[in-house]
């Protein structure tokens, strides 16, 4: 890192010693419009970050260390689909993708992606059993499957203008297979293989596993255009393996990351579930905020505000942990989706040069809804030793009472944890000044959701170019595929025995295979 990145990383480690600064009390005290100060609008969504352990000067220089980043210069090379992925060397192309008027060959994708949705919501095409869908089941996992099924249960209640019923099979766990079968008859249902490299061993199984029950079903008669089957991948050599036509088979650009390809044809269930129209605003929402991050100065540029800010409690307060707690049922999965986009981009311990981190990186995520959370996890929120940053996520959109009931409970949540309480017992008391940022999203439509989601998107690029880390990787998962394989293949050959495993995992695997305790 350069000297002025290292003078200014100091001058944060000394501003972070100052205790006024995690005095909430305090800040709003001394600093007159500070609710108004902080917050910042982009595209629809507005957030408030005044319950923060910030003030105008911390805010500043962490502006300050940003730019002795080459923030700037990344986010210009971002946008330009220049090589960020060093390790795979390709682009990051995600931006790309959501682009209304894009590239040719991102507009070819997509337009066979709508062409294989239409075929098959008109009954031009049918499944391989003669019949129009009723049903899509998505196979697939990761950022094959979390982001798909977050928009899908967000924007469910779009589901009016056709009647197809969106369900995911992610795990192998055959319980999730009786309940498709239950849910859905399988003869009307449309199987799409979800799966940037078709290499994932949970999708190539759970495929399998569907293939055989319908092959085993009376009347499975497979046609050019009547199939059970479609595929949204990148690698179309595998997706030809598996006797999928060309015409459905919807390829996308093999430098979208994983994590973040719900806007290419990994998106098929959600078009499926919300029709092209709405699937066009979804993009055009995330296309918005790019707009944002890409034009907008840095002192006011809402993704890189937030990640300075996760970055200030990660590295300058050392607080590991972060939550992100919607109060709406629709963003239910919101967190589990952030999960998988900030600890698979940014859970890492070598930088860019392959040399070891000198600070911590992606803190753990973990969140639910809000109220559900209220009656479970935020006695520790308010009573426990460790603190962490929270995001609450509100929706605006009044559909009847009980929306503002949601509201003021966020409300009163986030106004306890910074005021804390010293009523009644010791045991009752509350310490506060636990810090919190508050978004407020008009409505959930397609495009405050694609607004919402690629501003925590290009957050978290932001914090991997503090980080100076490759967020477009995770080599990190290999390992434990890694040693799967070798116990499959171990077994197979009938030399478990040999294998070189601790003696733990040695003994629970000879119960595993012995079937008993
Ligand atoms: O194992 C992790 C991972 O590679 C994720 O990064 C990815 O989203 C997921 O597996 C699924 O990968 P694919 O879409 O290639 O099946």
């Amino acid at each position: 890192m350069n000297q002025r990145f290292i003078k200014h990383w100091e001058k944060l480690q000394l501003d972070a010693q100052d205790p006024k600064l995690t005095d909430l009390q305090f800040l709003f005290e001394h600093e007159v419009d500070r609710h108004n100060n902080l917050c910042f609008k982009a595209g629809d969504i507005l957030v408030d970050f005044s319950k923060n352990w910030i003030n105008q000067e911390v805010l500043s220089n962490l502006i300050h260390l940003s730019k002795t980043a080459q923030l700037k210069d990344k986010i210009k090379a971002l946008f330009a689909g220049e090589v960020l992925n060093f390790s795979e060397n390709k682009a990051a192309t995600h931006t790309v993708q959501r682009k209304l008027n894009s590239r040719n060959d991102i507009m070819a994708d997509r337009n066979k992606m709508f062409k294989v949705a239409d075929n098959y919501q008109s009954g031009q095409w049918l499944s391989a059993f003669g019949k129009k869908i009723t049903t899509v089941v998505n196979i697939g996992i990761g950022g094959s499957f979390l982001g798909p099924k977050l928009a899908v249960e967000a924007l469910s209640e779009l589901q009016t203008n056709n009647d197809i019923k969106v369900l995911f099979y992610p795990s192998v766990d055959s319980v999730v297979m009786r309940s498709i079968l239950q849910a859905a008859d399988i003869t009307s249902t449309l199987f799409c293989v979800g799966s940037k490299s078709l290499g994932t061993i949970e999708t190539a199984r759970n495929t399998e596993t569907v293939l055989k029950i319908l092959n085993d079903l009376e009347g499975y008669q497979p046609t050019p255009t009547n199939q059970s089957f479609v595929a949204a991948t990148a690698n179309l050599e595998k997706a030809a393996d598996l006797n999928i036509p060309e015409s459905h088979i919807m390829p996308f650009d093999a430098a979208t990351g994983g994590r973040f390809s719900v806007w290419s044809s990994i998106g098929f269930p959600v078009l499926m579930a919300i029709g092209k129209e709405r699937f066009l605003e979804f993009l055009s929402g995330a296309e918005k905020i790019d707009l944002h991050f890409e034009l907008t100065d840095l002192d006011k540029n809402l993704p890189v505000i937030m990640a300075m800010i996760s970055v200030w409690y990660r590295n300058f307060m050392q607080l590991p942990a972060y939550a992100a707690i919607p109060y709406d049922m629709r963003l239910k999965n919101f967190p589990a989706w952030l999960q998988q986009l900030m600890m698979e981009s940014n859970g890492k311990m070598i930088d860019v040069n392959a040399e070891a981190m000198k600070c911590s990186t992606s803190p753990w995520i973990f969140g639910d809804h809000g109220q559900l959370s209220q009656h479970a996890f935020f006695q520790a929120f308010h009573q426990g030793k460790d603190i962490l940053p929270i995001d609450f996520i509100g929706v605006l959109e009044k559909q009847d009472d009980n929306q503002d009931f949601l509201l003021i409970n966020m409300l009163a949540q986030s106004a306890a944890l910074m005021a804390g309480s010293t009523d009644g017992e010791v045991s009752n008391h509350c310490p506060g000044n636990r810090p919190s940022t508050t978004f407020l999203m008009n409505n959930l439509t397609p495009s405050s959701l694609g607004q919402l989601l690629a501003l925590y998107e290009h957050m978290v690029f932001v914090q991997s170019v503090i980080w100076n880390i490759n967020c477009f990787d995770q080599p990190g998962v290999e390992l434990g595929k890694k040693v799967a394989r070798d116990i499959f293949d171990h077994m197979q050959n009938n030399s478990i025995d040999t294998m070189n495993l601790d003696k733990s995992t040695q003994a629970l695997l000879s119960r595993v295979l012995n079937n008993e305790q």
